[in-house]
């Protein structure tokens, strides 16, 4: 069976490592020594056929990598990705899969032109009830798309070899980064609302919510339009309020992050916009309080 490494054993790592233990050799890369992770369902629980290393194991048997996904929070990525650089092989694919953007410059840059960088953004859910332990909580969607010239060429048959046969409802988009956008969008219209409101996604429907929803959607346009992003704001807003609508009874992954008390992803949402603005002389002073706002919640997330 081909060899695959998913970084971490977070929550989105430990559902991709059950559905692809079938058809792949799956080795999970930790921070810490693993004995074991485990997959749970209302009926029971099972320990995942996976291998657990860590980096240092890693190094010491010299292994290298020819495979990759990287589900970790989008403020872990660079470090994350400076760690696995040494171990890739020359032809190597590496997949990012996190919420929320930010520049993949220095990440395409340090890779060279036979190294593949994908993105899978999904909305597939998983929740963790311990530290090594996972349960499946909904298959969401999933979009699976090239980031780099050599990773076009690759694209079709990894689809067709990885994601398609692991996840519910996967699609493969050659424009990965205009849905990562839209993505945003959705993120930017109800995570930093729920987050400091308290509310369930549908509840930011309310008419008294709708000039701040419209303000930072309409910034979020204006920036990616200056990039060349061709977003509308009128598919944007309606975008948002149908995912409002289909998710009304969840709390946002933001206001679940911060009723728990962990750091969350507003610098990769509010803060990508506000740097981005500033980079093009642009307002932005909704992010900006947003931004704000959610950053003094916690503080990590600076
Ligand atoms: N959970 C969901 O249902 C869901 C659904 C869709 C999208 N997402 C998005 O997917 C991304 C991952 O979410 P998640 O819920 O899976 O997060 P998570 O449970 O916090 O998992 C992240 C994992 O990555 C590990 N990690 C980070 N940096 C590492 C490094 N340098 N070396 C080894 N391991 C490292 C973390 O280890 P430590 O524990 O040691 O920090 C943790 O195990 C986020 O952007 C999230 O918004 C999540």
């Amino acid at each position: 069976m081909p060899e695959l490494f998913i970084v971490g054993k977070g929550a989105v790592g430990l559902l991709l490592a059950q559905r692809l233990a079938n058809t792949h050799q799956v080795t999970l890369i930790t921070r810490t020594p693993t004995d074991a992770v485990f997959f749970r369902t209302a009926q029971c629980c099972q320990q995942l056929p996976v291998k657990c290393l860590t980096w240092e194991a890693l190094a010491q048997q010299q292994i290298t990598i020819s495979q990759c996904i990287v589900p970790v929070k989008s403020y872990q990525l660079a470090e994350a990705f400076i760690t696995l650089r040494p171990h890739l092989s020359e032809d190597a694919n590496v997949i990012l899969s996190h919420n929320g953007m930010q520049t993949l410059t220095p990440i395409t840059d340090a890779l060279s032109e036979h190294q593949g960088l994908f993105f899978l953004s999904t909305s597939m859910g998983g929740w963790k009830p311990n530290s090594t332990t996972v349960e499946f909580t909904g298959p969401g969607q999933s979009v699976f798309g090239p980031c780099n010239l050599i990773a076009q060429q690759r694209a079709q048959v990894l689809f067709n070899q990885l994601i398609d046969p692991a996840l519910p409802n996967a699609h493969l988009a050659y424009d990965i980064a205009l849905l990562r956008w839209q993505k945003l969008c959705v993120n930017l219209a109800i995570n930093p609302l729920s987050a400091l409101t308290g509310l369930k996604n549908g509840r930011l429907r309310a008419p008294c919510y709708a000039t701040q929803v419209l303000s930072v959607l309409n910034e979020a346009c204006n920036v990616a339009n200056h990039i060349g992003v061709p977003l509308k704001l009128s598919e944007e807003l309606a975008r948002a309020y149908q995912v409002m609508t289909l998710t009304a009874e969840n709390f946002s992954s933001m206001a679940q992050d911060v009723a728990n008390h962990r750091r969350t992803e507003i610098n990769a949402m509010c803060g990508y916009i506000v740097e981005l603005a500033q980079q093009l002389g642009v307002p932005a002073p909704h992010n900006t309080l947003l931004l704000n706002q959610v950053q003094s919640l916690h503080p990590t997330n600076k």
